[in-house]
């Protein structure tokens, strides 16, 4: 049995079909859409191959047609990114996003699964640090034994007592300094971290190619390519961002675009 897990495949087409593992199972932790541009043909794979799918707070918000003022990092993007999003899929895609299970419980070989984008407390929106204090007390009642998650886009697994917490990292938008495509595979009761080469700069170009906002494209494509966004003591532009202090800039991003 080789499972395959993904999670924040963030519309980045390109990324996406870069992974091309065999697999039995396929698991997605949700935030299919928003920041990359090419949300259907995205959409369409997770509906086609994935086995279980469970919903991220960006697929939530897209699907509830929640609109986004952000005038900071990642909830700026979330924002500018969500006009496009709709603009681009079906009224059958955001159906489907909207139907979505927020938790869904599996066994698979015999292993009890929980998939959760963010934490099994609040499984669309909590930021989860990769911590045993942190997981233990989230992991009470929790009837699992391997609980599959995302959100941070940092990519980690964490022995929790007898439990294993599993994040892939981001398949469309990676924030660990790393922009390479990230997932992971797991096969004979082991768990592997993987990374893969995708053509970033086609997924810059369709950024370049649309009506977003200049910072915004330049930001996206900071991204894309970096694997993170600079911090603002960096010396390298970035609108909006002075009044955020630089240690907590990611965190603060992925918290505040968590609506
Ligand atoms: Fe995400």
């Amino acid at each position: 049995m080789r499972i395959l897990l993904l999670a924040d495949i963030h519309a980045n087409w390109p990324a996406l079909q870069a992974i091309q593992e065999p697999f039995d199972v396929c698991l997605v932790m949700g935030d299919i859409v928003d920041y990359g541009l090419e949300p259907a043909p995205c959409i369409e794979w997770v509906r086609q191959r994935a086995t279980y799918v469970v919903r991220g707070n960006h697929d939530h918000g897209v699907a509830q047609q929640v609109r986004i003022n952000g005038k900071n990092g990642f909830k700026y993007l979330t924002g500018v990114t969500r006009i496009l999003t709709q603009e681009r899929i079906s009224q059958a895609d955001r159906r489907y996003l909207g139907s979505l299970p927020i938790s869904k419980r599996v066994t698979i070989d015999n292993t009890k699964f929980l998939l959760v984008h963010a934490t099994p407390r609040d499984p669309l929106d909590e930021y989860a640090i990769a911590d045993v204090d942190f997981w233990s007390r989230r992991l009470e009642g929790v009837d699992a034994q391997v609980i599959c998650t995302g959100h941070t886009h940092l990519p980690c697994v964490l022995e929790v007592g007898e439990r294993l917490i599993i994040n892939p990292g981001s398949v469309g938008q990676p924030r660990d300094g790393d922009p390479r495509a990230s997932y992971a595979i797991i096969e004979n009761q082991r768990v592997e971290l993987k990374r893969i080469e995708y053509p970033v700069e086609e997924t810059v170009r369709t950024v370049w190619e649309s009506n977003l906002p200049e910072p915004a494209k330049a930001l996206l494509a900071e991204v894309f390519r970096t694997g993170a966004l600079a911090k603002p003591d960096s010396g390298r532009h970035r609108p909006e961002l002075g009044a955020t202090p630089a240690n907590d800039l990611l965190r603060t991003a992925e918290e505040a675009a968590a609506v």
